[in-house]
C-alpha cells in the first residue's frame, strides 16, 4: 500500500490522473485501457482537471471507462454517478461514446447488475471468473464503505457476481455495486480520498483490515494498492 500525499486536493488529482496516463502509456497500444470510474463527490475535481489540463495528452480512443458503482437513479438525476462524470469529463473532452459504458440506473437493479456484470466479462480479460480491469479507482466513505459495499453488507465482499444490487443504509437507496473479488483481482487499485473528513477513517485503514469493506480491500488487494490525497486526509 503506498500513500501519495499531496498539500491539496487538486495535487492528488493531478497525480493520479498523470499515473493513469503512465499506465496508459505502458500498455500495447493496440489495446484499450480499462477503467473502473468511482462516484460520490471526491472525484468531481479529478474529473474537472482532467478534462481541463490532461485532455489533449490523454489517448482517448483507448481510454475505456467502466463504473464501480450506480446509484439507482436516471443519469439525468443529480445524484447519478454517470450524470456526474458526464458533466465534469465526458462532455469535454473527444472521448468515443463507444468506450464509455455506464451502468443504467434507471433499469430494474437486478436485470441490471446481471447484465452490467456480463457486459464486463464479456469485453475484459478474466481471472477465477472476474472481468479484470486494468485500474479500479475507489473512494472511501467516512464510514469504511467503498463501491457500494457498505459495513453490514460484507457478503458483497466475497459475492460470486462481479456487480451486484446494494443498498445505502441510511437512505435506502438501491445501488448497483462492483463486488469484492473483481477489486482484489485487479492489477492497480486507486483510492482517491481528500478532505478532513477522512482522516480517521484512513488511519484505521492503514491500521487494520478489519475497520470496514474499503480496508480489508486495501488489504486483500493482490496488486498494487496506491492511496492519492491531500494532507487533510492523509496527515
Ligand atoms: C458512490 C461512490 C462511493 C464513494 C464514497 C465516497 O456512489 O457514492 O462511488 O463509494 O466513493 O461514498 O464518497 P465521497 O467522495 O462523496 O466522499
Amino acid at each position: 500500500m503506498t500513500l501519495h500525499t499531496h498539500p491539496t486536493p487538486a495535487g492528488a488529482c493531478r497525480a493520479l490522473i498523470a499515473d493513469i496516463l503512465c499506465l496508459a502509456d505502458s500498455l500495447p497500444k493496440a489495446e484499450p485501457v480499462n477503467i473502473a470510474l468511482s462516484g460520490g463527490s471526491t472525484p468531481a475535481l479529478l474529473f474537472r482537471l482532467w478534462a481541463d489540463e490532461f485532455s489533449a495528452a490523454t489517448p482517448w480512443t483507448r481510454i475505456r471507462l467502466f463504473w464501480v458503482d450506480e446509484r439507482c437513479v436516471p443519469p439525468t438525476h443529480a445524484e447519478s454517478n454517470y450524470g456526474m462524470t458526464e458533466r465534469e469529463l465526458l462532455s469535454r473532452v473527444p472521448i468515443p461514446a463507444a468506450n464509455v459504458l455506464r451502468i443504467h440506473g434507471e433499469a430494474e437493479p437486478a436485470a441490471e447488475a446481471l447484465r452490467y456484470s456480463r457486459q464486463a466479462l464479456d469485453l475484459l480479460p478474466q481471472a477465477g471468473g472476474f472481468p479484470v480491469f486494468h485500474l479500479v479507482l475507489l473512494g472511501v466513505g467516512d464510514d469504511g464503505h467503498t463501491s457500494s459495499i457498505f459495513p453490514g453488507q460484507e457478503a458483497l465482499l466475497t459475492a460470486a457476481e462481479p456487480y451486484a444490487v446494494a443498498r445505502h443504509p441510511q437512505s435506502g437507496q438501491r445501488r448497483i455495486a462492483l463486488t469484492g473479488q473483481p477489486i482484489v483481482r485487479s492489477p492497480r487499485v486507486a483510492f482517491l480520498v481528500t478532505g478532513s473528513s477522512k482522516a480517521a477513517v484512513i488511519e484505521a485503514l492503514q491500521a487494520s483490515a478489519d475497520s470496514g469493506p474499503a480496508a480489508y480491500l486495501a488489504h486483500a488487494a493482490q496488486g498494487e494498492v496506491d492511496i492519492y490525497g491531500d494532507e487533510a486526509a492523509l496527515g
